[in-house]
């Protein structure tokens, strides 16, 4: 199969990109790190669903619920091998990444930590590989350890990992930052924890967009995924386990479908994923995330990233031109995302994200749900351009004239 390497080919099958905006703009979408666009393909199969053959799974024998019922499970395995799931590894359907990383609290950690047990986070977390670890800590009576993050070099503190990794049972650590683009280098955290005997889950939401994720080379026991960043649907994604973890971990949520048996006085549960996924599971969601993952396999995706870096680095080689921009993140690397996060010395970050709107360009303002790493980095807020493979230079050339004219005028 010829792979897609020409990303103007590429962009041509997200219909949203033509988009023209209530004030005659075209839209330059640059909010990518929040959500990305879908091609056709992924929107017209759950069209295709809903039109042709829309049904409850795994419940009834009528034809409708045997096509759903092989559709979904199609898209289970097609998760599996998107992500190189080793023999015996599972895949938990969840609504998203953060449902996926409260599932590992709740299913795994609850069950197998106890008081006085040390968990280590980093100072770079989103708050969905936060909260759910805080909750968990008042409940049990766990330890919390933070992993400082260099505010000139934007890296985890090595060193200050391996002193807290000492004696925890778990790590949990995003992978790649919203915030910074920073691409931890998380084979080498992986082999750190298990070495001192600790398991350790990944919040892949970012890195699942721009780069081929293998869970048998990242050797992690849990990555917590996402389709709606990586050209699905919003709505789903998964919390992928290494084999020998199913066994550990307890149902959270009680229900139908989960069940193998219901008594007056007990129920049992079922020993697949079903276990995890009571009631009505996301059909037409994980549909699309099949269609978006085959979308995915025809794209050659060091070209899309080698691509998306290119527009990065251009805006912000572009922004340092800019005076009283600051940039966050180290875009001298090749390890990053997309992301280009920056502050004006003056201008609020809305008002900036505002003025760029009312140009067509859409960007995202605030702490992107980081805020111990806002603290880091002494600031409340920033504004954030995140790039795509389907984005253009002249969209990201666009974009840095357009924080010019900006900042010229109202600075
Ligand atoms: N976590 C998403 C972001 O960084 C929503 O924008």
């Amino acid at each position: 199969m010829d792979l897609i390497s020409d990303m103007s080919e590429a962009r041509s099958q997200f219909p949203i990109l033509e988009r023209i905006l209530p004030n005659g703009k075209k839209l330059i979408y640059l909010d990518n790190a929040a959500t990305s666009q879908k091609p056709s393909s992924v929107i017209d199969a759950m069209n295709e669903y809903y039109r042709g053959y829309n049904s409850n799974v795994h419940r009834a024998v009528h034809t409708l619920s045997g096509e759903a019922t092989e559709a979904f499970e199609l898209a289970r395995k097609s998760v599996a091998n998107w992500f190189g799931l080793p023999p015996g590894g599972m895949v938990l359907f969840t609504s998203g990444t953060t449902d996926a990383l409260n599932l590992c609290a709740l299913g795994w950690a609850k069950v197998n930590l106890s008081s006085g047990d040390a968990i280590v986070l980093t100072e770079m977390e989103h708050h969905s590989n936060i909260v759910p670890w805080q909750m968990l800590a008042k409940e049990k009576n766990l330890e919390l350890r933070w992993v400082d993050v260099d505010s000139e070099s934007y890296q985890l503190d090595l060193e200050d990992y391996k002193s807290k990794i000492n004696g925890a049972k778990l790590a949990c650590i995003i992978h790649t930052s919203n915030v910074l683009g920073t691409r931890n280098p998380v084979e080498n955290l992986v082999k750190i924890a298990h070495d001192s005997g600790a398991k350790i889950i990944l919040d892949c939401a970012q890195a699942a967009a721009h780069e081929k994720l293998d869970m048998m080379d990242i050797n992690a026991d849990f990555l917590a995924v996402t389709s709606h960043k990586m050209c699905g649907p919003t709505g789903i994604g998964a919390l992928l386990i290494s084999p020998g973890i199913f066994e550990e971990m307890e149902p959270v949520v009680g229900g139908g479908d989960m069940i193998t048996e219901v008594f007056k006085e007990y129920s049992t549960y079922q020993e697949n994923e079903h276990r995890f996924e009571a009631g009505t599971p996301r059909i037409a969601e994980a549909i699309g995330w099949s269609a978006a993952i085959n979308w995915m396999k025809k794209l050659d995706m060091n070209v899309a990233h080698k691509h998306t870096l290119k527009l990065a680095k251009n805006a912000v080689e572009g922004l340092k031109q800019v005076p009283g921009i600051k940039i966050y993140g180290d875009h001298s690397k090749d390890d990053v995302s997309g992301v280009v996060s920056f502050l004006h010395e003056s201008l609020h970050a809305e008002d900036i994200a505002r003025m760029l709107d009312s140009m067509g360009i859409a960007v995202r303002t605030g702490h992107h749900c980081a805020q111990p790493l806002m603290r880091r980095l002494e600031v409340t807020a920033t504004n954030r351009a995140s790039f795509y493979f389907y984005n253009t230079i002249e969209e990201s050339n666009a974009f840095v004239d357009a924080v010019k004219t900006i900042v010229e005028r109202f600075a």
